[in-house]
């Protein structure tokens, strides 16, 4: 693991994620290069960079040990691809959601990095065959999908190519826990990776319980946010079971009947538009002030949340 410790880390793309990544990189003490093939965006990045840090260290949500003008001495801008990688041991892709994008960017690093650096693609849902297929680094590249806001949520998912050495897997695993993520190891790549698809089983059913009629959108959500959700921000949905009767075999032998019929009376996907999509989002603003006023309130007050929530998480952390 030490061996990513000297070196750069080189962030692509300095939107909403790379601005993340680079901040969580600098809280865990590691230099950071952010790159970006506009120019303005760069300085415009650094400048946002710091001015969260600095709210972050106002309301004591700032991450790691360091100061924010240390930390942000560790993150530089560039606007040189080749200069960017010169001393890079890891490579955060984060630009828009194209697989002919990526792939173009990845041909282009792999032309200008040794045969330790790690490629990882910060992809929602690109395939990494796709992605890396052809590369001469395959064996070095992986997708490290985040979760937004990544300084807030912690889960990175880990989905190999199936040249991807293992040893690849291990260092960007380490390096993942070494800056305060909580990392997991997909096996193999599926369509959607792990949660994804968990979330659009919820979303897919939580859609049909409103078309049926059986309940309001805003009810649907409270479902969660009061119920399950409460147990899912410290428990897996297995784990749940395990503890919802004597073991998880036991769970299964009390209730997978039953488990079973409620399943086969779940309906069809969802179009996802129409009169259903208009209910929901009619039903999801609370049209007292501005609809972006509204967002940007609420989203403020969720990254609180989820910051106070990270904080009781790490005072009562059992075992993991
Ligand atoms: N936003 C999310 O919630 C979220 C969550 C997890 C993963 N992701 C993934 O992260 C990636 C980035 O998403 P985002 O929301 O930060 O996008 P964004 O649009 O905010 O940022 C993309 C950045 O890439 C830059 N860029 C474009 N072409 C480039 C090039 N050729 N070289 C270098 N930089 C280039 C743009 O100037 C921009 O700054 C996507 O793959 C996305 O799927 C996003
Ligand atoms: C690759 O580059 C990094 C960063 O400069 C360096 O630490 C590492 O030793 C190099 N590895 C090889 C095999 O040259
Ligand atoms: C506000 O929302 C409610 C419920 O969604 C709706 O009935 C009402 O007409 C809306 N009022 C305004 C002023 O848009």
């Amino acid at each position: 693991m030490t061996d990513l410790l000297k070196g750069n880390i080189v962030i692509i793309g300095s939107g909403l994620i790379g601005r993340s990544w680079a901040m969580v990189f600098a809280s865990g003490g590691f230099t950071v290069t952010l790159y970006d093939i506009v120019k303005e965006q760069v300085a415009a990045a650094l400048e946002d960079i710091r001015k969260q840090m600095e709210e972050l260290k106002k309301s004591g949500m700032l991450r790691g040990t360091l100061s924010v003008d240390e930390q942000m001495s560790l993150i530089s801008g560039c606007s040189d691809l080749k200069t960017a990688l010169e001393d890079a041991i890891y490579i955060q892709e984060c630009v828009p959601e194209s697989l002919e994008l990526k792939r173009k960017i990845f041909a282009d690093i792999d032309l200008h990095i040794n045969d330790t650096a790690i490629i990882s693609s910060s992809t929602s849902c690109l395939s990494p065959t796709k992605m890396f297929n052809g590369l001469k680094h395959v064996k070095n590249c992986i997708v490290a999908h985040p979760v937004n806001p990544p300084y807030y949520v912690p889960l990175v998912e880990l989905v190999p190519h199936p040249e991807t050495q293992p040893a690849t897997v291990e260092r960007t695993y380490d390096l993942m826990k070494k800056i305060g993520q909580s990392p997991v190891k997909l096996l193999k790549e599926t369509d959607g990776f792990v949660l994804n698809r968990l979330q659009y089983a919820v979303v897919s059913e939580a859609w049909r319980l409103v078309q049926d009629g059986v309940i309001s959108p805003r009810d649907v959500d409270l479902v969660m946010s009061e119920g399950l959700g409460m147990r899912y921000a410290f428990l897996g949905p297995l784990e749940t079971a395990h503890l919802n009767a004597d073991g998880f075999q036991s769970y299964c032998e009390r209730y997978g009947e039953g488990i079973k019929r409620v399943l086969t009376t779940f309906g069809p996907v969802p179009e996802f538009s129409g009169e259903v999509a208009q209910k929901i989002d009619a039903a999801l603003w609370d049209n007292k002030s501005s609809k972006n006023d509204q967002l940007a309130t609420r989203r403020e007050w969720r990254n609180l949340c989820l910051s106070r929530l990270a904080k009781l998480k790490s005072e009562i952390k059992y075992n993991n």
